[in-house]
């Protein structure tokens, strides 16, 4: 842009007074303008190693003071202001301060966070780790009696004091409580400790005791408490513990718990709702596959660490009734548990993209399970904890969370074995006919079944390259779908089909669970029972699996198919060329469709698909657009080219 002569002289004296007004800030600066000195901190630096105990001497010259914002307020006229106010017996408790504390049953402690710990420390942001300023500043700003009362200068600290009231959430955790005294007593949980929150300043000791209507008490939910409350007083809160009956208890044995105040969220939290956060996928006798939702909404996504761990429990142990919605008592007492302490090796984790959309699942394969029990799987994350905050800025201190235990079981015999980690049949996770003999782990008979679903996929691929697949849409087979449709249906319809989902022998029958190779012997040599092998054992869907290569390498003896939706049948007969000669069996033919296919029925797991698990809301991933076709049929057979 081409600037007139006017326009330039306009352009040169306004950038010659700014320059003019600059020299000026720098020749004089004046003395409020202490925000400019932020910049100044390196980031990188350990602030608690620069910082240092600030002494009492006021001089305006003095050093620039560094630390952290996670330090207690130690002044000397502050603290004697505010602490010589409440019960001796109170104890001061800072942001984000651990409080550990046994408690016998009976007894209250009393916690009080002070409103001006907030003021005097705020920095209004976590992405700032340290705050710079004068002493002097420190001196003159300390409010005398909270925040109401505090004057409204020009400094920038002060304005941002003045923003929003900040909210203090205190959670709790049961880490510890009297045991039934006897291993029988199984039906009665430990009473629950209560918190008392008050921000009266008449009550200072809040707890049974204290006037009820100057107090909150808010009991804990399965060994947590959450509970909220702004800060523009002092808060003063307490821990309960109840009277517990020594008939039913061991009351030797204390209440301990974990408290936290924080300004920034939850330390501890847990989720009251359950609906599907942690997914039972399968088991066999000793091990289960769990997985959480989806954890992301896109496929580019990425997660690089595993957000969440998962406690297990046998239902029959009642260790930990009355803390199941605890993180510390979890820790403490769940079977199963993979934290970091070295109790990790009955569960490995990881991510796995799945579905339509490609999107991200964390997995979790817990192993060394009982046969034959029932189970609860919780999901939990860990709070972050403060040492870990200096690394990494973006996450906040606290944040953990309990959600809602998700039960599973384990199946009573060793004929199913989990399988999990093929390629080409990436989403089959659940237990195959085995042989705990001829394959003694997973991952010996996964490469059996991996070895003949490629075998299969190969064969398939052939032929379909004999199809005008990349030709002009006249010549292609058909106008809706195309070879990728056809290759992703031929995909789906193997991996259910040539990989059976497998139930014990002795699991009750119910729709679509089809007995298989039952004139076989079990593995401790008896056979089924006579009437049975009267009844079926000239069938050849009863006598045998549907895969012959099953019954000739593995041997599995018989076992149960939870049968595959009949809806990939079709679909594979809708997506693929009429020259692959691919039919469906007709509902209600003699041993056609009901010994190879089962149906969707509501959202039960009443057919096997891939990606199938035990939703619990009956989310499904199956395509609707499969059902209601009733066109294409014919009596199908395994495919075999
Ligand atoms: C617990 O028992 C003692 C003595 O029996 C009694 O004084 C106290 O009030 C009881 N506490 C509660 C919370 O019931
Ligand atoms: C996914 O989308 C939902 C709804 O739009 C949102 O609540 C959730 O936070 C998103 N999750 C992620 C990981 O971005
Ligand atoms: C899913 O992601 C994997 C690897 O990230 C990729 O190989 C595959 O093609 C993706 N599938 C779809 C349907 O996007
Ligand atoms: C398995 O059973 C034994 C004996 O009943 C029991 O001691 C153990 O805690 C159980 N383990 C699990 C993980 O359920
Ligand atoms: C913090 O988050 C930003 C974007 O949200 C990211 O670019 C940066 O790498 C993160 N820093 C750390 C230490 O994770
Ligand atoms: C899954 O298979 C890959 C190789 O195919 C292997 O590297 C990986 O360790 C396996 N994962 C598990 C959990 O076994
Ligand atoms: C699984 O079994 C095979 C033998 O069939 C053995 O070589 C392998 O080490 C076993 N793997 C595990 C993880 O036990
Ligand atoms: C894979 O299967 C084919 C036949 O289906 C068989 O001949 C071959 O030995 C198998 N390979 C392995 C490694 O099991
Ligand atoms: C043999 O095994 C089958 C299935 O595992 C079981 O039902 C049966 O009770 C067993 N018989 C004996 C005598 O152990
Ligand atoms: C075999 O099963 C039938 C019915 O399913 C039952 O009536 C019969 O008692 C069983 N026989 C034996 C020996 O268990
Ligand atoms: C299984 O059934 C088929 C056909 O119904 C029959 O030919 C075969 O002999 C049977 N096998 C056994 C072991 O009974
Ligand atoms: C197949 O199953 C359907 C529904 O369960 C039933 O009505 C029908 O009689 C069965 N047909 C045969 C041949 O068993």
């Amino acid at each position: 842009m081409q600037l007139s002569p006017l326009q330039s002289r306009l352009a040169a004296s306004v950038i010659a007074s700014c320059l003019l007004f600059l020299l000026y800030l720098v020749l004089f600066p004046p003395q409020f303008a202490l925000a400019a000195e932020l910049d100044l901190i390196p980031t990188t630096y350990d602030v608690a190693a620069l910082g240092y105990e600030r002494e009492d001497e006021v001089d305006t010259s003095g050093p620039v003071d560094l630390r952290s914002p996670k330090y207690d307020p130690e002044f000397a006229l502050f603290d004697r202001s505010i602490i010589g106010r409440a019960a001796d017996n109170v104890i001061t408790l800072g942001d984000n301060q651990l409080e550990r504390s046994n408690l016998a049953p009976g007894v209250t402690m009393t916690y009080v966070f002070l409103a001006s710990s907030v003021s005097s420390r705020e920095a209004g942001d976590t992405k700032v780790s340290a705050e710079l300023r004068r002493s002097l500043d420190d001196a003159e700003e300390l409010p005398v009696d909270g925040l109401e009362d505090e004057d409204v200068t020009s400094t920038p600290e002060l304005e941002r004091r003045q923003q929003a009231t900040k909210t203090l959430w205190i959670s709790a955790n049961t880490c510890e409580q009297p045991w039934p005294a006897s291993p029988a007593q199984t039906t009665i949980e430990p009473p629950q400790l209560t918190l008392y929150v008050s921000t009266s300043a008449e009550n200072t000791s809040p707890g049974p005791l204290a006037n009820a209507n100057s107090q909150k008490a808010t009991p804990f939910t399965q060994g947590a408490v959450m509970f909220n409350v702004p800060i523009n007083r002092d808060v003063y809160f307490s821990v309960s513990a109840p009277n517990v009956s020594s008939e039913n208890f061991d009351t030797t044995r204390q209440y301990n718990f974990i408290l936290v105040p924080s300004t920034d969220q939850y330390y501890y939290s847990y989720d009251t709702k359950a609906d599907d956060d942690l997914i039972w996928v399968d088991s066999d006798a000793g091990a289960a596959l769990l997985q959480t939702k989806y954890l992301t909404n896109t496929s580019d996504e990425v997660i690089s660490t595993l957000p969440y761990i998962i406690f297990a429990h046998n239902q029959n142990n009642v260790m930990i009734n009355g803390m199941r919605n605890s993180y510390c008592g979890l820790s403490n007492y769940a079977q199963i548990r993979n934290l970091d302490d070295g109790s990790s090796g009955q569960v490995t984790m990881g991510l796995k993209k799945s579905g339509e959309k490609n999107l991200t699942r964390q997995e979790f394969y817990v192993t060394g399970l009982n046969a034959s029990s029932n189970y609860i799987g919780i999901l939990a994350r860990a709070p972050v904890e403060s040492t870990q905050k200096r690394q990494d800025d973006n996450s906040s201190i606290g944040g953990g969370i309990v959600f809602q235990p998700t039960t599973f079981d384990t199946k009573p015999e060793g004929a199913c074995t989990f399988i999990f980690n093929l390629t080409l049949c990436d989403e089959t996770q659940y237990a195959v006919p085995g042989n705990a003999q001829k394959f003694p782990n997973g991952t010996a008979l996964a490469a059996f079944y991996e070895n003949y679903t490629q075998t299969m996929w190969s064969n398939f691929d052939k032929v379909l390259q004999q199809v005008p697949c990349e030709t002009s849409s006249v010549a292609k087979y058909s106008l809706a779908r195309d070879c990728d449709d056809c290759k992703t249906a031929y995909k789906n319809w193997l991996c259910s089909v040539a990989v059976p989902r497998c139930e014990d022998f002795s699991t009750p029958d119910r729709k679509y669970l089809q007995m298989r190779n039952i004139a076989a012997p079990f593995p401790n040599g008896t056979t089924v029972n006579q009437t049975l092998l009267d009844d079926y054992s000239h069938l050849k869907a009863y006598n045998s699996s549907r895969n012959p290569m099953i019954d000739q390498e593995i041997e599995p003896g018989p076992y149960k198919e939870l049968l595959p939706c009949e809806s990939l049948c079709y679909e594979l007969v809708q997506s693929c060329p009429a020259s692959m000669g691919f039919t469906c069996p007709r509902p209600g033919s003699e041993f056609g469709f009901n010994t190879s296919y089962g149906r969707q029925i509501g959202g039960s797991l009443s057919c096997n698909y891939p990606g199938s698990a035990h939703f619990l809301n009956g989310a499904s991933t199956l395509s609707a657009s499969c059902f209601g076709l009733v066109g294409l049929i014919a009596v199908f057979f395994m495919l075999v080219l």
